[in-house]
């Protein structure tokens, strides 16, 4: 990497071979979101055909395969995130963390680098500090040579700036490039993104998946968060006793589940409105975003946002 700048892998299709190559094209390190593994296979050599920058690929441990693990190690880096870390493959090994002591058992278990993720984060959300005083508290724990980046809340050169003085290696940033012209979100997505101010901790969108997540508002969350933002107790409990066996479907059996989601029917997995996926789940899925939206006030490409993004 040229810059100290990663972009998040995102899942789903949000972040693709076009994204994850603008990024790297730029100096930055681009990433792979989770897609099923012929999928990540193709997402690979398409971006190997166009370039021979670094490229890394995302895997959330939840739903990774055997054969996800095989089609990772064909990249130069992997990132996994939620779940108990473990090496898996040969090539360099980055595991997101919530806590300090999810970063104490990463470095015990071979990883070569963490990233800590703080609070104000999009999407999967897994801890519960602010950035800057995870990043501060990981840093001391683990040593001063153990590489640690810092993602959650990063919209500007002087936010990453902040963060290398404070000691990390690279800024880890999604809900920008979330919001350029190569993220695979829908265009309608990409619209409301721009329009936000606010963002919701929530568990609605937990069916496979019961965990926090950072969205934004739509209909199913204007319909089912009156009471309580993590959605309705009796539907948290339904996430948790279901994810066993949902969290087990095929990649593709899920969206095409997603595919049914209506915003008044309390099914929500955590697929997000791509721009060739089901557009209902602009209403009837999760608007995925961190706490930064409200400081990014258009779409941009890629390359723009890693420049802008270098101090
Ligand atoms: C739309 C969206 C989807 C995300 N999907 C994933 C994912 O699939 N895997 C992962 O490790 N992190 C995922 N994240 C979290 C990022 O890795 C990262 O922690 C977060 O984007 C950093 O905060 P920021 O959004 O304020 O930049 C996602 C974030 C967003 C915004």
């Amino acid at each position: 990497m040229e810059l100290p700048v990663v972009q998040a892998g995102m899942g789903g299709g949000l972040a693709g071979h076009r994204l994850a190559a603008a990024v790297s094209a730029s100096g930055g390190l681009g990433t792979i979101g989770l897609l099923a593994p012929a999928e990540l296979r193709r997402e690979i050599a398409v971006v190997r055909a166009l370039s021979d920058k670094p490229l890394a690929v995302n895997l959330l441990l939840p739903f990774a395969r055997r054969a996800h693990f095989e089609a990772a190690a064909e990249a130069d880096v992997l990132v996994t995130f939620w779940g108990r870390p473990e090496r898996r493959t040969r090539n360099v090994w980055m595991h997101q963390c919530g806590s300090v002591q999810e970063a104490l058992e990463a470095r015990a278990a071979g990883a070569d680098a963490v990233i800590a993720q703080g609070c104000e984060a999009g999407g999967h959300v897994r801890g519960s500090m602010p950035a800057v005083e995870l990043l501060a508290a990981v840093r001391s724990a683990v040593g001063e040579d153990y590489p640690v980046l810092s993602a959650g809340g990063i919209a500007t050169a002087a936010e990453v700036a902040s963060r290398l003085r404070l000691g990390a290696e690279a800024a880890v940033c999604g809900t920008i490039f979330l919001m350029t012209d190569e993220s695979g979100a829908h265009p309608a997505y990409k619209e409301r993104l721009v329009q936000a101010r606010e963002t919701i901790l929530t568990e609605l969108f937990g069916a496979g998946w019961p965990a926090p997540h950072r969205v934004i508002a739509n209909e199913a969350t204007s319909r089912w968060l009156r009471g309580d933002p993590r959605g309705p107790a009796w539907l948290r409990a339904l996430h948790r006793a279901s994810a066993p066996v949902l969290s087990r479907a095929p990649l593709t059996l899920q969206l095409r589940l997603a595919g049914a989601q209506r915003a008044s029917r309390p099914v929500f997995g955590p697929a997000a409105a791509t721009a060739d996926g089901p557009p209902n789940l602009i209403d009837a899925g999760p608007l995925y975003a961190g706490q930064c939206v409200e400081r990014i006030a258009d779409i941009r490409p890629a390359h723009e946002r890693v420049h802008a993004l270098v101090p």
